[in-house]
């Protein structure tokens, strides 16, 4: 299977992120139709679309949406997760720069039907060409009356803000987002069951729909065609409908970002990005730095969808698809994901302050060439307690990379520690590999 383009199919034409050049192609044709119909059509017509969340879990849209308390009693808020933060992943900020209305019909459509009062994007504070197309489009709807009071004479009123954040990975979470975008710390919060969803009491303590930029993309689509056209879309996976886009990295010809249908295979996309650059397929961390890496055995014949990619021994994540080729060092890929996470771990509970800093040091010693037999079991060890023991899934992200890794390419982690260099000994991957600090562990 090729490419699917549905949300990107106007991506390169810069008239689209225009108010008329949207609207010549069919632009706000899906916000006319949703203020002409009950809330709670448009909510089913999310149930039918099976359109799940884009930015990571694969959580039901619709579920978010209707569990909205129906009789308003103050403010409802939506939010969209614009932080994009997962290393790999780039598909949010193309969507934002090149097809900004998408996302604002599509945000004020869940607005709608979810009773919105306003909404805010949320926006990773690097992202200032994304800002900057929103916030034109955001002015250009305004002065088009599909934006603030009495939008197209439909007697609904909604309100869009931009936030841009500081560039912390862990504002990206739900509950440290909202913290952060009610100026508080970016830390997250606890969560139900202990406390109500989101959509009982999210920002300032208001019913809130929180959605990822491509989610939210989906709506007009799913609006202006039906639930069921866009349930059509995958039909040959178990659960997983529509279309996905994929940021394509590493050592490939053409790498971008790729729309394609859910059912495709990982081959099929790796071909899209135009094949392996430099040598042949090693490894492949198909959704984000977080999710587990595969080998070439489990890439050829893998499915994308979240069902059958975790089959396959991963996840579809965010769809930050870095594709390795086989002269690179998984012991150092691993090295530096580790890195990233105990820099970006927020600090606030044990397992993931401590055992992100714990993993760096270990992965730090064997790349260093002083690795100790044991190191790995140290580190399998380390993992098992942070994964599902900390406050949020930042800790679950950091430790699945290396437990992943250890599972399937032990062979390197064992080399590494008995010769004190890497398995993959080419001019290139030197090249490749950044220096390191040598940290003293004890
Ligand atoms: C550490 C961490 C970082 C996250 N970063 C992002 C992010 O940058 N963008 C995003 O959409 N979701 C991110 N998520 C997932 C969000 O918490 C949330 O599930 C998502 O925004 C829900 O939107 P969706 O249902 O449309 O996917 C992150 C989760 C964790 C645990
Ligand atoms: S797992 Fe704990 S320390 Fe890590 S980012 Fe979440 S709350 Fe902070």
């Amino acid at each position: 299977m090729g490419e699917y383009k549905l949300l990107l199919e106007h991506s390169h034409d810069p008239a689209y992120a225009t108010l008329a050049g949207y609207q010549a192609k069919g632009g706000y044709a899906a916000l006319k139709k949703a203020l002409g119909m009950e809330r709670q059509a448009i909510i089913d017509e999310v149930k039918a679309s099976g359109l799940r969340g884009r930015g990571g879990a694969g959580f039901p849209t619709w579920i978010k949406w209707n569990g909205i308390p129906k009789d308003k009693k103050g403010k409802h808020y939506l939010i969209c997760n614009a932080d994009e933060g997962e290393p790999g992943t780039f598909k949010d900020k193309q969507l934002m720069e090149t097809t900004p209305f998408l996302l604002i019909e599509g945000m004020t459509i869940a607005g709608f039907a979810t009773q919105g009062d306003a909404g805010y994007i949320y926006i990773r504070g690097e992202f200032v060409d994304a800002a900057k197309a929103l916030r034109k489009a955001i002015d250009e709807a305004y002065a088009a009356g599909l934006l603030g009071k009495n939008i197209l004479g439909s007697g609904y009123d909604f309100d869009l803000y931009i936030h841009l954040g500081a560039g912390s990975y862990e504002c990206g979470e739900e509950s440290a987002l909202m913290s952060s975008l009610m100026g508080e710390r970016g830390m997250p919060r606890l969560k139900f069951p202990h406390v109500p969803l989101p959509t009982i009491s999210g920002v300032w303590d208001r019913p809130t729909v929180i959605n990822n930029v491509e989610t939210y993309t989906c709506a007009p689509f799913i609006i202006n065609n039906g639930g069921n056209w866009y349930a059509s879309l995958g039909a040959s996976t178990k659960n997983s409908r529509g279309t996905k886009i994929f940021s394509v990295s590493g050592h490939v010809n053409k790498p971008g970002n790729y729309e394609i249908e859910f059912g495709t295979s990982l081959m099929d996309l790796l071909e899209m990005a135009g094949g392996m650059k430099g040598g042949a397929l090693k490894a492949c961390v198909p959704g984000g730095s977080s999710v587990p890496i595969m080998n070439a055995q489990q890439c050829d014949g893998a499915i994308i969808g979240y069902e059958e990619m975790a089959e396959a021994g991963s996840m579809v994540g965010s769809g930050g698809c870095m594709f390795l080729n086989e002269h690179t060092c998984i012991v150092t890929f691993i090295w530096r994901t580790a890195q990233f996470y105990a820099n970006e771990s927020c600090g606030k509970c044990t397992p993931c302050r401590e055992g992100t800093k714990w993993l760096l040091q270990i992965m730090e010693r064997i790349r260093s060439g002083g690795g100790r037999s044991g190191d790995i079991e140290l580190l399998q060890e380390v993992c098992s307690q942070i994964d599902g023991r900390s406050f949020c899934g930042l800790g679950d992200a950091a430790a699945w990379p290396v437990a992943g890794a250890i599972k399937v390419f032990r062979d390197e982690f064992e080399y590494f520690i008995e010769h004190g260099r890497s398995i993959v000994q080419s001019a290139e991957s030197a090249r490749m590999l950044p220096e390191s600090p040598v940290v003293a562990v004890s």
